[in-house]
């Protein structure tokens, strides 16, 4: 979607405690480092109305919403934080890193929860239209590890956490289909690895990405 004016819009997915968060901020430190502009954003959230939507997703109990509900709400909390923040950045030139995107709705909900796929892709079409992802990075691990990690984390937005492991075993196993679906936008990442070699092997797709 870029011609050279625009920023690129890169998105790191995976499930909980894979590194997104830590990684997203390696990444933008690169990107500017490279003399880009930059912004590091996360969804569910990224814009004032969006994260009001967030503390609706990621906190209270898992039983609080059923799948179509989560879905719509995660659609509409990307619409707003599409027009409000990362359009006009990747307009002005600044280049867009996102904590989750689209590919967690689909991981999630539809692999996860088991929402129709069809009717999660005409809900991007709704809420989205045809605007994707220039990048994805997808970290991979396993599910134990991740949950592990992001125990060890403080804070209240355990909702998706609490869920079962076999619910955690099907977004795994979603974000590896999207992926092979879509290799020319996803990368997989092996996100056991350290802290350095990971922010290598995203430095590496990217490179991979522009050369393209
Ligand atoms: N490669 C890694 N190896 C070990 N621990 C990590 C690694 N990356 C992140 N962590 C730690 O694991 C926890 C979860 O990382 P975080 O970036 O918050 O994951 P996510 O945003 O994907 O849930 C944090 O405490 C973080 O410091
Ligand atoms: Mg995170």
């Amino acid at each position: 979607m870029t011609d050279g004016a625009e920023g690129l819009f890169i998105t790191l997915e995976g499930g909980e405690g894979a590194g997104k968060s830590t990684q997203v901020a390696r990444l933008k430190a690169l990107i500017e480092k490279r003399g880009h502009k930059c912004i590091a954003t996360r969804e569910p959230g990224g814009a004032p109305g969006a994260e009001m939507i967030r503390k609706l997703l990621v906190e209270g109990p898992a039983e609080r919403w059923d799948g179509v509900t989560e879905a719509l709400l995660h659609f509409a909390a990307r619409r707003e934080h599409l027009r409000t923040t990362v359009l006009p950045a990747l307009a002005a030139g600044t280049w867009v890193v996102s904590d989750r995107f689209a590919d967690s709705t689909m991981a999630y909900q539809g692999y996860g929860h088991g929402i129709d796929r069809a009717m999660l892709g005409e809900l991007y079409d709704i809420a989205v239209g045809d605007f994707r992802p220039d990048l994805t990075l997808i970290l991979d691990l396993p599910v134990e590890t991740g949950l592990k990690r992001a125990a060890e984390r403080r804070g209240n937005e355990t909702r998706y956490e609490s869920l079962p492991r076999e619910f955690h075993e099907r977004v795994r196993q979603g974000f590896l289909d999207i992926a092979e679906a879509d290799p020319a936008r996803c990368t997989v990442i092996d996100a056991t690895a350290g802290i350095d070699d990971i922010a290598r092997a995203i430095e590496a797709a990217l490179d991979r990405h522009l050369e393209a």
